[in-house]
């Protein structure tokens, strides 16, 4: 596949893989994606998952023709782009390798050698030379790991952007952008809003034709879209209207005060996605209560605690900063309900965080008094639109 004339796409498709960093499903697979520049100077731009070796060296090879690589650019060393590295290297002897400082204390990790007979080191502002493409290097730390940088080739203008705008789902995949996008952008890179906010400032000032991410598709139309998208994650804003709702159910009480809450929001106009979390993804529950511009979290006090997915849900949405939320919340229980404290003491130091006062608690099954309370917290969610 060539992304224009003389940059040719030499990435990998992953159809069998499960979950992703072992815990992302990707019922579309993965890609890893790696391109090349074909010009006086060839350069390799980052390497593919270890289990394609074989089959990523011969797609190169087959690419390259009877000529050599010159460098190959190390934009990120997450070993689903760079464990080939060593494999590339010692396949082309007298090929460079291109990538920032950081990366290369990040090799003596992983191959016991950072190349230093071979090393082009970069940074922020620098500059590779490959004939009439250049690329500039920028520096994106955290964006996902400290060392990333990104490339922009200048003539053709392409932006080689790492992990960002990546997704998952192989190359080719009918399926929405926006989902698996956001479901890998919230998952991997979601704690780093700061970081990826810098680069979108940095990213405006490029005449962009083209987006070339690590995973995922190659954007190279409607890019205020995929800017805006990435502008809200990234800043925590509101994408969707409406309420997230994510809860768990023992014996099914919950369950029924959830579908007469989701009933009541709908009745009342109000756009509603419930997560079940004993049986929906994680992953897509997480993306989607930050996508929303309020949630509402429901479940039983258990072992003197919260059940444990609502923990671990609740403790993920806090690892990846979630803020500028209205939060509702549902406790259950048959003696002692303490839920609802738990939830809302878990919540107290995120910024621009609402808990509505209005905390039901649904003791046994529901009751006059529960369902009166529901309706006052549907009502609350349903004004905000
Ligand atoms: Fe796709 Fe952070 O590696």
């Amino acid at each position: 596949m060539n992304i224009t004339d003389n940059i040719k796409y030499v990435g990998m498709s992953d159809n069998n893989l499960d979950y992703f960093e072992g815990q992302y499903k990707t019922p579309n697979g993965m890609s890893y994606n790696s391109y090349m520049i074909i010009d006086e100077k060839i350069a390799v731009l980052d390497t593919v998952d270890a289990r394609f070796k074989d089959e990523w060296l011969k797609k190169v090879s087959e690419a390259i023709g009877n000529r050599e690589p010159d460098y190959l650019v190390v934009h990120h060393m997450e070993p689903d782009h760079s464990s080939n590295i060593k494999n590339f290297l010692d396949k082309y002897s007298n090929c460079k390798v291109v990538s920032s400082f950081a990366a290369f204390a990040m090799m003596k990790n992983y191959f016991d050698t950072a190349f230093a007979d071979r090393q082009v080191a970069i940074k922020d502002g620098d500059k590779l030379c490959l004939g009439k493409h250049t690329l500039n290097f920028i520096a994106t730390p955290m964006v996902h790991w400290p060392e990333v940088h990104m490339s922009f080739e200048e003539s053709e203008g392409i932006l080689f952007s790492a992990d960002a705008f990546g997704k998952f789902g192989v190359m080719g995949t009918n399926e929405p952008w926006d989902d698996e996008a956001r479901r890998y952008y919230i998952g991997i890179v979601g704690m780093h809003g700061t970081f990826v906010q810098n680069v979108l400032k940095k990213a405006a000032t490029l005449p962009i034709k083209k987006i070339c991410p690590l995973h995922g598709e190659i954007i190279d139309k409607d890019f205020g879209h995929y800017i805006d998208l990435y502008d809200k994650w990234s800043g925590y804003k509101k994408e969707k209207d409406g309420v997230c709702i994510a809860y768990t159910t023992v014996y099914g009480h919950m369950k029924e005060a959830i579908e007469k809450l989701t009933e009541m929001l709908k009745k009342n106009g109000t756009n509603v996605e419930v997560f079940n979390l004993l049986r929906d993804d994680m992953s897509e529950a997480v993306a989607k209560a930050f996508a929303y511009e309020n949630l509402i979290l429901a479940t039983t006090t258990y072992n003197n605690g919260i059940f444990p997915l609502m923990n671990d849900f609740t403790h993920r949405l806090i690892e990846h900063k979630i803020q500028n939320k209205k939060i509702g919340i549902i406790e259950g229980g048959t003696w002692a309900p303490q839920a609802g404290n738990i939830l809302k003491n878990m919540f107290k130091d995120l910024p621009n965080i609402t808990i509505d006062e209005n905390i039901v608690t649904v003791l046994g099954s529901l009751n006059k008094d529960s369902e009166e309370k529901l309706e006052k917290l549907a009502k609350s969610f349903s004004n905000i639109l």
